[in-house]
């Protein structure tokens, strides 16, 4: 078992060393994300204070509305996630087509990211995040982002909260590691996150109820209620699949008359916090299928998304069937 304090460079290097034939790459280009992560999270903490607050006034790929933190977001996460080397390309949330970085050549790894998740809470100093999805390099070129999740050999997210904590997978377990700023590391403080088996919590935007399109879906949320569930919806997929993961309960963002595929994208939100979810010990479905084996014809496209602990996932399953 993971001992409690260690720093996520060190964790790192030690979950390498389990594997004899780790080439060390994986390592590096993890610890690219959490240098990339860290100072993210000091423009965040000076948001306010220095000019990074409100719209950068231009229109993403997925037509929504870019905030300055969401493009300086992406520039710190190309810039160092290319410098690192270890990435053949990188795809993100804020850019049409993906990356191929010049040092990142004969790299074996491809990164699918969401720079900020939770734009509209920005201005208002609420949690906002970073998503991030590895897979291993195949044949070279955009097909190898359209692998399923289940292939991820990393996923994810730091979410800049009352506390900054970076909560990571490489398929064995998740750990949450929290950032002490005074010395600028992250150290292990929730070793091997398990969700609970059912919570209390649902969290879903049920402004939208008369929108969905999935049905027996508000009959399911009725039974919540009737079973004595509250609600809590922060509108970050980070800070709602975090609370999720540690106090049980479903997230669901489903598909609508306006969303016609759900809203969150495929490679960056839904997958790995699918593959969290689940090596937690937890499930995620679009409904149909586990997120996970979902073979992706789009880098950015959209899905259904319900996670969270297998109780609630497993009845959900019987209302929507
Ligand atoms: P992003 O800020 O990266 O565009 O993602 C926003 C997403 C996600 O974080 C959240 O779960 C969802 O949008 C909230 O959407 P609604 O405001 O429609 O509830
Ligand atoms: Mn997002
Ligand atoms: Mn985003």
């Amino acid at each position: 078992m993971a001992k409690l304090g260690i720093d996520l460079n060190r964790f790192i290097l030690e979950e390498e060393r389990k594997h004899p034939k780790a080439t060390g790459s994986l390592s590096i280009a993890l610890m690219a994300v959490e240098g990339a992560a860290k100072i993210i999270a000091s423009h965040v903490r000076m948001a306010g204070l220095v000019d990074v607050l409100g719209k950068a006034g231009k229109v993403n790929v997925q037509g929504e509305e870019v905030q300055k933190l969401d493009e300086l977001s992406n520039e710190i996460m190309v810039k160092h996630l290319s410098d690192s080397g270890q990435f053949y390309a990188l795809a993100s949330e804020e850019m049409e087509e993906p990356v191929f970085p010049e040092q990142g050549k004969d790299a074996q790894y491809v990164i699918a990211f969401d720079p900020l998740d939770g734009s509209s809470n920005i201005d208002v100093n609420v949690s906002i995040g970073t998503i991030f999805s590895i897979h291993r390099r195949i044949n070279g070129g955009v097909e190898d982002f359209l692998q399923e999740g289940k292939k991820q050999v990393a996923a994810g997210y730091i979410i800049y909260g009352s506390s900054t904590m970076f909560v990571l997978s490489t398929g064995n377990g998740v750990n949450g590691f929290t950032l002490d700023p005074s010395v600028g590391m992250f150290l292990l403080s929730h070793p091997d996150m398990k969700i609970p088996q059912k919570g209390k919590i649902y969290s879903i935007n049920e402004a939208n109820a008369k929108k969905w399109t999935q049905p027996g879906l508000v009959e399911y949320i009725d039974r919540l209620k009737e079973e004595g569930y509250t609600a809590r919806y922060i509108g970050s997929m980070v800070a709602d699949v975090h609370r999720t993961l540690i106090k049980g309960g479903i997230f669901g963002y489903p598909a609508d008359r306006k969303n016609t595929s759900g809203k969150l994208r495929l490679l960056y939100e839904a997958s790995p916090m699918a593959f969290l979810v689940e090596q937690a010990g937890g499930k995620a479905t679009d409904g149909n299928r586990d997120i996970l084996d979902i073979k992706p014809t789009d880098l950015h496209q959209r899905t259904p998304v319900f996670l969270g602990s297998p109780k609630e996932i497993d009845q959900l399953l019987e209302f929507i069937k």
